[in-house]
């Protein structure tokens, strides 16, 4: 009875949607390709949010699930829903870079002698997150604590944005559905957030028990259950935003479809926002609501006004950008390039922080490793996303550790992580295995080469121009190597090939590393925020623009030191914790 009540229900209803989308192509669908495709007569937004990517996502979907908040997303690239490559996680290699990545390009970087580096960025909806490495860590505790020291907002404490890490986070367990148990704490997972993360598809291998083994016999370093906890240092997990096998983009997370069904948020792709405009010359602060786009470099301005308020959400490069050709900059730089002042706001663009790594060579006996044909790894993904094509690679594990207590470097330099239970550098695993600087002295910059919003930034990413960072990279390879050289690795790693800071003299140790360093691809902090009476930073601990009213940026660009983290989760968290203040600004 139930049953043949229900079907035809079922049946109209589904009849239903089936002739609306016939009728009404575009009429659910909020998302539009050009400028020129935007109707005319929209409502006026309420908030306006500039750069589509990893925070833009969040802010966007969060805020429009008031009704009463109509919305505006502007992003730069296309959409990235139903991209192969983007969506299969094994696929990250075929990512069609010429459409998805900014591909900007370093100054020569007069730490790594004179080289040049390539600083890939995401373009398109749900920006970087749609190309990154999808490793997922929070950080250390310490470090959120640091940063509401720095801020004086106890807000900004690891404790306080607990709700924060949880809310975007909905953990999904191992690919395919192994059993995992011990490989990770479910306490510190959320369950009902947006981006899907969990652990690899396949189990344990050698290579993880002997690090294991290594980790028992060594004494000075012991195993973590959960890298996410907040106290990371020690051998643990690698987490990934890959929950179920798929690559959990801010886009996918943020803005599937029933987000895109809204009718009080319009997404604008394929728009380049060129500056951000005052509403009126109001003393003593300027109220900066309006956004200037164009489709291309010769194109038409348009303008868009926000009636609440404006959030730039444009990445560590776009943001600083976008805010230097509107004016808001050092006063100095900006009249030498001839951009009228609007705010003088010296730090824009300065203080960029980047983790920096050596990748180590070692002589390893190759392994018996099944390879998994192509055609059945496409199989196993269809079926069950499972298999190779599931997770960005074959690594399990990571390690964070800290500087040894007694070294020349922290009795020469003050420390630069955030606490004790923050760590300086990461190990990550594989074939060569890579020593990464989390705590750098040095910064970078962004400027502007040209007024000109389409021409490309002068990035310098002031790599191992401290001499603290090189100091601790040789510390940093010499723990590596004592590790990945111990007992447990007998017959699987024969030897250490370097840099070698005990074989080299200090002259070619340090040529080499500044031969071979790059960067982890995680800049940050050129629109920072600082505590209210600080002269320094661009943004208040609520993310406001200082001295402006109206205009908030969220994305990587606040983050007042770096994490000892990959730097995607803090992105997450950070905006998170920004859409609560942007809600109750507005209540
Ligand atoms: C190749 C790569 C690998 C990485 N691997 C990892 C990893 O494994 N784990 C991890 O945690 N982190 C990783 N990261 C870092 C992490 O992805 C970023 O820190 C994070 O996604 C940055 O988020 P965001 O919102 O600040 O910027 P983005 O996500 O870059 O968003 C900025 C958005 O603004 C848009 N935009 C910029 N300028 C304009 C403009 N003028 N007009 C309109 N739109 C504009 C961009 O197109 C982009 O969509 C990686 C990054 C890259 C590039
Ligand atoms: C990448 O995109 C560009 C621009 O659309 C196109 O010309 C090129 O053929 C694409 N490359 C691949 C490998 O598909
Ligand atoms: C998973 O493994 C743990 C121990 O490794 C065990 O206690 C638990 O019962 C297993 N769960 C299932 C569902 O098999
Ligand atoms: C502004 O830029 C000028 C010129 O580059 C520089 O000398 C000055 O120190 C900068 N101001 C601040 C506060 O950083
Ligand atoms: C690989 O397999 C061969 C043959 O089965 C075996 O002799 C050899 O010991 C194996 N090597 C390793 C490193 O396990
Ligand atoms: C997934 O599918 C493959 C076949 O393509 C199968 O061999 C495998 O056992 C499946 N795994 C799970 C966890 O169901
Ligand atoms: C700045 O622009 C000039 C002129 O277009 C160009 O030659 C130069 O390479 C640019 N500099 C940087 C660092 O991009």
């Amino acid at each position: 009875m139930v049953s043949s009540l229900q079907l035809p229900f079922l049946t109209t209803h589904a009849f239903l949607l089936v002739t609306w989308h016939l009728l009404f192509p575009l009429a659910r669908c909020a998302v539009y390709q050009s400028l020129e495709g935007l109707p005319a007569d929209l409502k006026p937004f309420d908030f306006i949010v500039a750069g589509g990517g990893t925070a833009g996502s969040v802010v966007a979907s969060r805020l429009s699930e008031n009704t009463n908040f109509n919305v505006l997303l502007i992003e730069a690239g296309p959409d990235t829903a139903g991209v192969l490559e983007i969506e299969v996680p094994g696929l990250i290699g075929q990512i069609n870079a010429s459409i998805y990545n900014w591909n900007y390009v370093t100054t020569p970087q007069a730490g790594l002698n004179g080289r040049t580096l390539g600083v890939p960025r995401g373009r398109g909806l749900g920006g970087s997150s749609c190309i990154n490495g999808m490793a997922y860590s929070r950080g250390a505790s310490d470090d959120y604590d640091n940063w509401a020291r720095l801020t004086g907002d106890p807000r900004w404490r690891w404790n306080a944005l607990w709700p924060y890490m949880k809310r975007h986070e909905h953990w999904m367990g191992a690919a395919g559905g192994r059993n995992a148990t011990g490989e990770y704490d479910p306490s510190v997972h959320g369950y009902n957030g947006n981006v899907g993360t969990g652990l690899p598809w396949d189990a344990t291998n050698e290579h993880d028990i002997r690090a294991i083994r290594q980790t028992e016999i060594q004494g000075d370093l012991h195993l973590v259950s959960d890298h996410n906890a907040g106290q990371p240092i020690g051998l643990t997990w690698l987490q990934l935003t890959t929950g179920g096998g798929e690559r959990w983009s801010a886009a996918k997370s943020y803005l599937g479809p029933h987000v895109r069904r809204r009718p009080n948020l319009r997404i604008l792709l394929n728009t380049h926002v060129t500056r951000v405009l005052p509403v009126k010359a109001s003393k003593p602060r300027i109220d900066v609501r309006t956004v200037e786009v164009a489709d291309r470099a010769a194109g038409s301005r348009v303008t868009f006004t926000a009636k609440k308020e404006l959030i730039l959400s444009g990445g560590t490069i776009g943001t600083p950008q976008i805010l230097l050709n509107s004016g808001i900059g050092n006063r100095t730089e900006l009249e030498r390039l001839g951009i009228p002042v609007v705010l003088d706001s010296p730090f824009v663009g300065e203080g960029m922080m980047e983790h920096v790594t050596v990748t180590l060579t070692w002589n390893i006996v190759p392994q018996n490793i099944t390879v998994i044909d192509p055609d059945v790894a496409w199989a196993m993904w269809q079926q069950n996303r499972t298999g190779p094509l599931s997770t960005p690679g074959p690594v399990h594990q990571v390690m964070w550790y800290r500087l040894p207590q007694k070294t020349d470097v922290l009795s020469k330099y003050k420390d630069t992580s955030s606490g004790p239970g923050s760590p300086h550098f990461q190990f990550t695993f594989g074939d060569q295995g890579r020593v990464i600087l989390l705590t750098p002295y040095s910064r970078g910059s962004v400027k502007l080469n040209s007024t000109d919003p389409f021409v490309h930034p002068i990035i310098d990413q002031g790599l191992l121009t401290h001499p603290f960072d090189l100091a601790a990279l040789k510390e940093g390879i010499r723990t590596a190597k004592k590790f990945y050289t111990g007992p447990a690795w007998e017959g699987y790693v024969l030897g250490f090939g370097g840099p070698d800071p005990d074989v080299l003299s200090a002259e070619e140790f340090e040529t080499r590393v500044r031969e071979v360093a790059r960067t982890f691809l995680h800049p940050v902090g050129t629109a920072a925020m600082s505590s209210k009476h600080s002269k320094q930073g661009v943004v208040d601990s609520e993310l406001r623009v200082k001295g402006a009213t109206g205009l908030r940026v969220v994305d990587a660009s606040v983050f007042p030191l770096t994490p000892a983290s990959l730097t995607q989760g803090p992105v997450y968290i950070v905006s998170e914790r920004a859409v609560d203040f942007i809600r109750h600004s507005w209540l």
